[in-house]
């Protein structure tokens, strides 16, 4: 693939000194010493210039920075709703350093005049790389493919395809993408939904939909693209990434196709591994927030919330690695198009800084990943997937300051006008959530600290 590897050297690189952390949250805390971007130095009491920046960490938990595959930036187009520097800031605020943002803007980003300046536009703002998704085919319409080849050699490098918040249904086309994707060396991920399946399915199919009568998204909609796809990777030799995986059927899925030797990835949104449909009949349903009414399409999502056995299936798939990552489906929307009738409500929820929280409170918590784990899942293996070479990186000397500082024991209340999104679409308003990002750097470079962040 020509264009760059990835946007570094965009932002300046930056020397901080870090006091007391715990990388991974393992042993004593150490100093980390960063130098032109990169970590120069691990030890104890490290002496440094009086003039250098100092962070102190007070014990916090470092972790590599977090690489977010799936994110809505809504620009250009809905630069009511977000922007790539509300987007950003939400990211940095979030612990993120890498986000992936997905192609539905309008114009729709299908060629490369799009993606290039959405990539620069990230550059510009400076708070966390942002590399756009391209589409798979001509306008999200599922017709004709896109020019991927001119949107991966553009100044964007274009790494990833995706036609999300619609599914590539087509086989054929489909089948065409993944051989293209496997000569251009990028990756293909996939909104697995078959339309004929979900005309005019607004909630999960199940028992909650048929007693508030919703009309119903079944299961099946989504695990027979996820085994189609898989099988269409397999026959091209090309790779498939399944975004938002939903339910205990696509685990299986998975499993059989990662048996196979199929290389099939897979992502899970913090909100799929929290939440399940119970939320759509109000309060006093299990996770409910204080107020919440039945109905309330803050809870409306694609693919939706399911059932308390897909997010046990879940959460166990994402720490035994049949699901690699996290991915948070970052999707803002105006007041107007959530506070309606549900039926007429867009599917979405903000997800950039609020994703960490989850990951505690959902796997870290009952002890199904500990601090590597999360390191794991929500940066090594997303940066793996798309192939980022200075993100994800071991905390070590010589490799690129990209580092998120975790402070574990405090929590904090959510409050959707109090987050850095211009939408304040959160289905955990007024929750508790544990853990806070202390700061977040980006190239050596902070990016965010005590909740601001810092250009
Ligand atoms: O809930 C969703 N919202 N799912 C998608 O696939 C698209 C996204 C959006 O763009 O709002
Ligand atoms: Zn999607």
């Amino acid at each position: 693939m020509t264009g760059p590897s990835s946007a570094a050297g965009s932002v300046a690189t930056g020397s901080v000194l870090i006091r007391s952390v715990r990388p991974y949250g393992e042993g004593d805390p150490v100093d980390v010493l960063v130098t032109d971007g990169e970590i120069a130095e691990i030890g104890t009491s490290i002496d440094a210039p009086d003039d250098i920046e100092v962070v102190d960490g007070a014990g916090a938990i470092v972790l590599p920075g977090f690489v977010d595959m799936h994110t809505h930036l809504r620009e250009p187009g809905r630069e009511d709703t977000e922007t790539i520097r509300s987007g950003s800031a939400a990211a940095a605020l979030g612990g993120y350093t890498a986000v992936f943002a997905m192609a539905n803007t309008a114009p729709v980003a299908d060629n490369s005049t799009v993606t290039d300046n959405v990539w620069r536009s990230g550059r510009e703002v400076g708070l966390v790389d942002v590399y756009p998704v391209g589409a798979v085919t001509v306008g999200l319409e599922g017709k004709q493919l896109a020019e991927m080849g001119m949107m991966a050699s553009g100044a964007a490098g274009v790494r990833m395809f995706s036609d999300d918040g619609k599914c590539v249904s087509d086989p054929l086309l489909m089948r065409r993408a993944l051989e293209y994707a496997k000569g251009l060396g990028v990756l293909i991920a996939q909104h697995a939904e078959e339309p004929r399946l979900t005309v005019g399915a607004v909630a999960h199919e199940g028992p909650t939909a048929a007693r508030l009568g919703l009309a119903g998204w079944p299961r099946a909609a989504e695990e027979s693209i996820v085994v189609r796809d898989a099988l269409l990777a397999r026959d091209a030799g090309a790779r498939v990434h399944i975004c938002h995986a939903s339910t205990e059927g696509t685990v299986a899925l998975l499993r059989w196709a990662k048996e196979q030797g199929i290389a099939v990835t897979a992502e899970v949104t913090p909100h799929h591994l929290l939440l399940d449909d119970s939320r759509l009949l109000g309060s006093g349903s299990e996770a409910s927030g204080p107020g919440l009414g039945a109905y309330d399409a803050i809870n409306k999502v694609n693919p939706p919330l399911r059932e308390e056995r897909d997010k046990v299936a879940l959460r166990q798939a994402l720490a035994d690695g049949i699901v690699d990552c996290v991915a948070t489906d970052h999707a803002p929307h105006a007041a107007q198009e959530k506070c309606c009738e549900f039926a007429q409500a867009k599917p979405g929820m903000l997800g950039l800084q609020t994703a960490l929280p989850i990951i505690v409170e959902t796997m870290v918590a009952p002890g199904l990943l500990d601090w590597r784990g999360v390191a794991r899942v929500m940066s090594e293996r997303p940066a793996q997937i798309v192939g980022l070479t200075d993100q994800g990186r071991p905390i070590a000397v010589g490799e690129p300051a990209n580092l998120t500082l975790v402070d574990p024991e405090t929590s904090w209340v959510v409050h959707g006008r109090e987050l850095a999104s211009l939408s304040d679409n959160t289905p955990y308003e007024s929750m508790s959530m544990p853990a806070t990002v202390v700061a977040t750097l980006l190239r050596g470079v902070v990016t965010a600290r005590d909740g601001e962040v810092t250009r």
